[in-house]
């Protein structure tokens, strides 16, 4: 069995679409099938005109002299063709659009009366597939697809071309944050599991679509006020100029005075401000939240508003960024004895939200007295 993906995101193999087809067509390889990729923002594709010359003048043939032939013949050789795009407002990347839109030499002009609807006849006998759509989309609540849904159950065409399953992933950019890939596994693994039934039993099951209608942020709100926090980490102003993540009135956290010597985490975040750089720090609003656990366990959080810093003890309603590290760790990086970056690539501490931030956090706190004392 053939499987072709057609990734229809402008960002290519760098996309959240990628992570999504790669999981799904890993599970179509398990199964057996040949895969194949195309990424379309690597290829020449024009629009439609309209003119209908691959139904009349030259039958079966574009008036475009471009890459979507070649593509054409990839999807004639397919059994399974996987339509994965973003979701542009509220529909498909226009790349996608222009994509199906040129699959119309592949129809026969006849006018076909369908079951309820009217459909076109394929013009090869070896036209015929199943396909799935792959979707991935920034709102994290599951309804945004409602359109998009509504949009391919219409062009299930039965054997002709039937709709194997759509996977809708609401949330999509936590796909790619490579601090948070564990927490988005459960999902990686449901997209792999509809590979495997598209190729073992030509659709995906009710019980993996279950998963798949799921949103990846758990907690929607949350991830609405980090996507937030990351525009603002640009300089970007909300609406109404407010700022939930650094807001300190609203915190409900205990101010914690500087420590004289640093001992802990506690001592440690105590004396952030007093290392905080308002240069590096320019109009950044943020609160980075530290959840410390093992020998001293603790919740601290330092917020960054005007050009200043504060810290506190307690949990920040909406951090910016989450630092979750044993105290030990987190000592050890602070003072230089382990080295931060690689602390994090080994797992030695986990960071959730804005990792931006992270990379940051040398320069912010590079200004006043050293970290440790
Ligand atoms: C032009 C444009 C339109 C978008 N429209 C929507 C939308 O209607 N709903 C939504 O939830 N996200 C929307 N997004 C966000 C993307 O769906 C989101 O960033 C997605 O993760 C991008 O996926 P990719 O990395 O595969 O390209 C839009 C993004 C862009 C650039």
């Amino acid at each position: 069995m053939n499987v072709l993906a057609l990734n229809g995101s402008p960002r290519g193999i760098g996309s959240n679409t990628e992570v999504l087809l790669q999981a799904f067509l890993s599970g179509a390889r398990d199964a057996g099938a040949e895969t194949d990729t195309v990424v379309l923002a690597d290829l020449d594709i024009r629009h439609c005109t309209g003119c209908f010359s691959c139904w009349t003048r030259t039958p079966g043939v574009c008036i475009h002299d471009d890459d979507m032939p070649k593509v054409l013949e990839q999807i004639r050789r397919s059994d399974v063709v996987v339509i994965a795009s973003p979701l542009y407002g509220n529909m498909l990347s226009g790349l996608m659009k222009d994509g199906i839109d040129r699959m119309l030499p592949l129809s026969h002009p006849a006018m076909v009366k369908d079951g309820e609807q009217y459909g076109h006849p394929a013009r090869y006998d070896d036209g015929t597939f199943r396909y799935v759509v792959i979707s991935n989309a920034g709102f994290p609540n599951p309804g945004s697809f409602d359109g998009l849904k509504a949009t391919f159950g219409q062009m299930d065409r039965g054997p002709r071309s039937a709709l194997a399953g759509m996977i809708c992933c609401a949330a999509g950019p936590m796909l790619s944050a490579p601090a948070i890939r564990e927490q988005v596994q459960w999902y990686l693994d449901a997209v792999t599991q509809a590979g495997r039934e598209v190729v073992e039993v030509g659709r995906i099951s009710d019980e993996a679509m279950e998963i798949l209608d799921r949103s990846l942020a758990g907690d929607m709100d949350g991830y609405a006020n980090t996507v937030n926090a990351y525009w603002q980490s640009f300089g970007v102003d909300m609406p109404g100029g407010n700022d939930a993540s650094a807001d300190a009135a609203e915190h409900g956290g205990t101010p914690i005075d500087p420590a004289e010597t640093v001992s802990t985490v506690r001592d440690l975040i105590s004396r952030l401000p007093a290392s905080f750089s308002s240069e590096a720090a320019e109009d950044l609003r943020a609160a980075l939240q530290f959840d410390i656990a093992d020998e001293e366990p603790g919740r601290y959080f330092v917020t960054i508003e005007d050009g200043r810093c504060a810290a506190f003890e307690g949990i920040h309603p909406a951090p910016s960024v989450t630092i979750h590290a044993p105290a030990q760790v987190w000592l050890d990086v602070s003072s230089g004895a382990l080295d931060g970056a690689a602390a994090f690539m080994s797992g030695q501490y986990r960071v959730t939200g804005n990792v931006s931030l992270l990379m940051r956090f040398a320069s912010l706190f590079s200004g006043g007295e050293p970290l440790q004392g």
